[in-house]
Formats: structure tokens, C-alpha cells, sequence
């Protein structure tokens, strides 16, 4: 994606956010300028993968494979082992209309997925088979609000503004918004994007930038180039 387009998105990200009333944490809105002089303070930010982060997937067409996420909050592997600390973490995220969220699961982290506003959030869903792949024949429940839900393989939930889903490793999805734009909530066990996204199609997590402009805000896969 050429750096150009990601601050396009960004700045429309973060405007339909706010149009939800919901505030961001004081780092969303720091420039990358702010963050190189903060950079001894900031470690929290830096080695949790906090802030902005817009994907195509690699695939070079946003507008129906990609997602758009800001973490705003993420614990620790290590306090995760040790089963004591901070084992949660929080996101706010994106879909658009028909812009897909491709095929994936993970391996540690469970998620609640909670729609926050806008459409309604399709999340078609798959059971792992004993090696882990996706099973296409058997049913999948899943916890939603406190009522277990049971689709077909591939089934389609779909979840109304206030409605969210709990999704256990293992549990294959991909999602999208229908008719609209949907702000989503994530909230879950610690994050690790760097290695716990196992997609069913061999693609990328994150997007190559062409740097055509200068960035608005760095994205967390601009950390370690930038900072
Ligand atoms: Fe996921």
C-alpha cells in the first residue's frame, strides 16, 4: 500500500471512530515526530505493539480484503505462562462494508468479538479438525452474550450493533460488514500478531508500504523501522 492511501485511511479510521464517541488513549494522536522524542518513555507503547494498524493483507485491494485496528491496550506472554499479570488485551477495529478479514485462528489467543455500532458484523465460522485444519463438515457453537449459538460449517452469525461473540483458539472465522460499516470491539487474551494469525490461504498479516508521503501516524509494523 503506498503510504499515502494509509494516511487516507487512517484520518477516515479515526473520524468514524469518534463518530461513535468513543475516545482514543493520548498516543493515537501523537505524530511520529512526537514519538521518536518520547522514545525512551515509550517503551510500554513500543514492545506491546500498541496504536494504528491498517492490513490489506498483502493482497493490494483494502476495500474488500483488509481491516483496519488500533490496540489500545495488551498484556504479556510471559505474565500469560505464569497464568497471574496482565493476560488481556483490547482493540478497536473496522470493517467496511463487504470488506472482508480473510480466513484464520489462532493458536493462544481467545477473543470476544463485539459489534460496537454501524451494520451488521457477518462472522462465518469453522471447527478445526483433529490436525488443525478447517472441517468442513462438522457444526460450530460458540458463546454469544451468555447463549450458545450453533451454526453449520461455514455457517454465517451475524451480530446486531451490542451483540459480540466469544471465539476459543481454534475456532476458524472471518468476517466482514453487511450493508454497512461496522465499528468493532475486541477484547481478549494477550495479542501476538507477529505469530498467532494462522490463515487458511497463505497470506500476509501485514501490508509492504510504499513510502510516497510522509506517515501521519506510524503504524505498529512501522515500530521498528521508525523508532
Ligand atoms: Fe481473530
Amino acid at each position: 500500500m503506498k503510504r499515502s492511501r494509509v494516511n487516507e485511511i487512517l484520518r477516515e479510521g479515526a473520524e468514524f471512530i469518534r463518530s461513535f464517541g468513543y475516545v482514543l488513549p493520548p498516543f493515537a494522536d501523537w505524530t511520529p515526530d512526537d514519538m521518536k522524542h518520547r522514545s525512551g518513555a515509550i517503551g510500554g507503547i513500543v514492545d506491546a505493539r500498541l496504536g494504528w494498524d491498517i492490513t490489506d493483507y498483502g493482497a493490494g485491494d483494502f476495500a474488500r480484503r483488509g481491516l483496519f485496528l488500533f490496540t489500545a491496550r495488551n498484556g504479556a506472554v510471559e505474565d500469560l505462562k505464569q497464568g497471574r499479570g496482565m493476560l488481556y488485551a483490547e482493540k478497536i477495529m473496522i470493517s467496511r462494508r463487504d470488506q472482508v478479514a480473510p480466513m484464520h485462528k489462532h493458536a493462544v489467543k481467545a477473543e470476544d468479538i463485539i459489534n460496537r455500532g454501524g451494520g451488521i458484523l457477518c462472522i462465518e465460522l469453522f471447527a478445526s479438525a483433529p490436525d488443525g485444519e478447517i472441517d468442513r463438515t462438522a457444526p460450530v457453537t460458540v458463546p454469544t452474550d451468555g447463549i450458545r449459538r450453533h451454526v453449520d460449517a461455514g455457517g454465517i452469525l451475524r451480530l446486531a450493533p451490542g451483540e459480540s461473540v466469544t471465539l476459543l483458539p481454534g475456532v476458524w472465522h472471518a468476517f466482514w460488514g453487511e450493508e454497512q460499516d461496522v465499528l468493532i470491539g475486541e477484547v481478549s487474551t494477550v495479542n501476538d500478531d507477529l505469530t498467532d494469525n494462522i490463515f487458511a490461504d497463505p497470506i500476509a498479516r501485514f501490508s509492504q508500504i510504499e513510502e510516497d508521503e510522509a506517515p501521519h501516524r506510524l503504524l505498529v509494523s512501522d515500530y521498528p523501522t521508525w523508532l
